[in-house]
């Protein structure tokens, strides 16, 4: 039986993470953990430190744990606030799991790793359409060096010490269930929750300002496909590229007004603009299409469709068409 412990499990991706490997696994298999409290009442919950890793070690003996996801992490805007402090808790929260993962290995009780890597990877010399697996990465961001080097990590624990870690290099993830904190691609969310409250949307990120993203389904469909694929067929152990759907902020109004007509948004873009701008357009995932059959089913009509009605049964707002706008300000 699989013992999973969900690290980060209050935030964005981990909570739906926690929902999908519990409806997998059941939920007697699935350990939430997260610096705080249990915020989304999790069946099996630990509080952890990623910094604290007498404490991770012991939590995995106990549990007998056979597979951990790493996902505690400082994303790309809050990063670039405190980037000590971001590199400190991106680098050490993964090295402290793949040490302990080399230990165990070492001692006949391997662990799983899951640890999410992001297009911030990438940087302005990158080429950004259809941006290859292997091809220059030169991240501006202090986020996007903590991935690029814990990609690097990630291959040297696989390739000096068998340690099994897997990785995905997540687009900007959509979603409506827990709020993202602190990214740059966190405007594709903002969006909606403005629509349907009938504001004017000012948008930080110029109007073609195209980015890979993703509909959270995907991004749990991926992971879970890459963590339940045969060791065998892995054969990229820094990070795949997945992609999803890449859109920019006026092609996504667009598609919320065909739903929302009357929907308005203004541009003012600010310094997440430079961010944006360094990182792909587009990503050419044909190696996790052909290592673990990956394929996205969410297009942009789908999504925006989905995220429109959720939040607005959240809210409990009619999604009536033909209400008024509340005026821009800027
Ligand atoms: N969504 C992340 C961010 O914007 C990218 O990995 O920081």
């Amino acid at each position: 039986m699989e013992k999973i412990l969900v690290i980060g499990a209050n935030g964005q991706i981990g909570s739906e993470l926690v929902l999908a490997l519990s409806a997998q696994h059941g939920a007697d298999s699935v350990i939430a953990s997260d610096i705080g409290s249990n915020v989304h009442d999790a069946a099996q919950y630990e509080q952890l430190d990623v910094l604290d890793a007498a404490r991770m070690e012991q939590l995995i003996a106990r549990h007998q744990v056979t597979q951990v996801y790493q996902l505690a992490a400082m994303l790309s805007v809050t990063s670039e606030q405190a980037p000590v402090k971001a590199w400190t808790l991106n680098m050490d929260g993964l090295l402290n799991i793949l040490e302990i993962a080399r230990e165990r290995g070492q001692a006949g009780m391997p662990l799983r790793i899951f640890w999410p890597s992001s297009i911030a990877a990438f940087g302005p010399n990158t080429p950004a359409v259809n941006t290859p697996q292997t091809t220059i990465m030169d991240p501006v961001t202090m986020y996007g060096i903590s991935k690029l080097a814990g990609e690097r990590l990630c291959d040297y624990y696989f390739h000096k010490f068998g340690v099994d870690v897997r990785s995905i290099r997540y687009p900007g993830i959509i979603s409506y269930k827990s709020p993202p904190g602190g990214g740059t691609t966190d405007y594709a969310i903002a969006i909606f929750h403005a629509a349907v409250q009938r504001d004017c949307y000012r948008c930080y990120l110029g109007p073609d300002t195209t980015l890979p993203m993703m509909y959270m389904p995907d991004a749990i469909r991926a992971t879970t496909l890459l963590m339940d694929a045969p060791a065998a067929q892995i054969g990229v152990r820094s990070s795949y590229n997945v992609a999803g759907v890449s859109f920019s902020p006026s092609e996504l109004a667009q598609a919320i007004r065909r739903v929302l007509p009357q929907f308005e948004i203004r541009y003012a873009p600010d310094e997440r603009q430079v961010i944006a701008a360094s990182w792909p357009q587009s990503l050419d995932d044909s190696c996790a299409r052909a290592d673990w059959n990956w394929q996205p089913q969410v297009d942009l009509e789908q999504m925006t469709a989905d995220m429109l009605k959720n939040i607005a049964a959240q809210k409990a707002i009619p999604l009536t068409v033909g209400t008024e706008v509340r005026a821009c300000v800027i």
